[in-house]
Formats: C-alpha cells, structure tokens, sequence
C-alpha cells in the first residue's frame, strides 16, 4: 500500500469512528491518535532496517509530541485507531491486527523484564476501553471489546467481553457485534 492510500485510509476510519470528526484537513492536524499511527510506521520502518537508535528517537518525539508511546518494535495492522490520545502505552513486541480501536490510557505492557514475547496479542476487530491494562504475552480474540478500566492477564476468547479486576470474559451477544462506536448511537 502507497503513502497516500494509507494516509487516505486512516482519515476515513477516523471519520467512521469518531462521531465529532469533521474534514479530513482538520481531522490531519488535529488528530494526535494519527500522528502517533503516522509517526509509528516510519519508526517501525527504521527499526526493521537495523536503524533502532534513529527509530527510538522518533518515538520518543513523537511521545513528546502527542502522549502516546508505541515503541517502534511493535507491529500495528491496518486502521488503527487511538481515540483522544494521551497515556498510551504499547510494548516491544506488542502484536496488534486490523481494525483496532483503543481509547486513552491503554497500556499493552508486559510483566517480565526478559527480552521475550512479554506484550500481548490483540486480534482484529478488538476496541479496548479507556484506562484498560492488558498485560503479559496473552492474546484478545478477534472481535472482542475489553471495558473502560480492566485488567486483563489472561486470554480473552474471540467475540467476548472482558471487564473488572482482574477481568472476567463474557461472551458478546449478537446484538453487540456492531461496532461499539458506531456513530448513529450519537446521533
Ligand atoms: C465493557 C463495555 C464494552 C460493555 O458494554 P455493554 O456490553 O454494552 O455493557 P453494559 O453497558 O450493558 O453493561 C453490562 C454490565 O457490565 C457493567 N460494566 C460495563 N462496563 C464496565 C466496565 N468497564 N467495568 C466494569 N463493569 C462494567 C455494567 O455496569 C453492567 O452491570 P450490571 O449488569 O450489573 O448492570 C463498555 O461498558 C465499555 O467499558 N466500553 C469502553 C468505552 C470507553 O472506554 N469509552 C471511553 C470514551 S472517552
């Protein structure tokens, strides 16, 4: 995929996720979630070339700049999606597929200090809610939604809902497989 196509690409799923977006201009500079995605590929960029002092400057900028820390091991698929930015944290070898939505305060953070797969998995299609703690190399299941403020240690199934301390899963009911930001809910 061209610069421009993901570019495209992301405003219109910052479009499609947050109701208050506007123009895709505004939406360009005012959207630190978009920064820190933008920022993160070129740094991953670097980082795979061999460039990890040059890659983990970039990031830290961009820390600077926007409040979130992606470190540039990280693998981020397709329309990524950081709602208000701000106190997020994501791990080396965070693993993180298409269609992921997070809000601010996330952490995808380990909790061994060996140089291992220490950082979760999450699969597509997966919104995890402000403030929430996702620890260790477990994986959330495609589909899945983890609440506003849980701690997660364990695998969450796909199509479930994991909420509370330490968070306990649920499936999702049917009726809940919409997106759990889908603008006609604000309308
Ligand atoms: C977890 C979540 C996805 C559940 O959505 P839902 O399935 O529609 O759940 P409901 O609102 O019907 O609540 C079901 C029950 O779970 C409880 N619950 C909901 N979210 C919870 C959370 N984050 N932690 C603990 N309990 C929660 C509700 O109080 C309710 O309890 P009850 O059955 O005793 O009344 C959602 O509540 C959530 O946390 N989304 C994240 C949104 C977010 O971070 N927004 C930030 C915007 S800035």
């Amino acid at each position: 995929m061209n610069l421009i196509s993901m570019i495209r690409e992301d405003l219109a799923n910052a479009r499609e996720h947050d109701p208050a977006a506007r123009g895709d201009v505004e939406n360009a500079i005012v959207y630190s979630g978009l920064h820190a995605i933008w920022a993160h590929r070129a740094a991953h960029a670097l980082w795979k070339r061999g460039l990890k002092g040059p890659a983990r400057i970039l990031a830290q900028a961009t820390r600077f700049l926007t409040g979130v820390e992606i470190h540039p091991g990280a693998t981020i698929g397709r329309r990524f999606f950081i709602d208000h930015g701000m106190g997020i944290v994501i791990g080396e070898t965070a693993e993180i597929g298409d269609d992921v939505m997070l809000y601010h305060g996330v952490t995808l953070g380990g909790q061994v200090l060996t140089q291992t797969k220490r950082h979760p998995t999450i699969e597509d299609g997966v919104t995890i809610g402000a403030g929430a703690k996702v620890l260790g190399p477990i994986t959330i299941g495609a589909g899945s939604a983890v609440g506003a403020n849980a701690v997660v240690t364990k695998d969450v199934p796909a199509q479930h809902i994991a909420v509370g301390i330490p968070a306990k899963s649920r499936p999702r009911n049917p009726d809940e497989r919409v997106k759990l930001v889908d603008p006609d809910y604000y309308i």
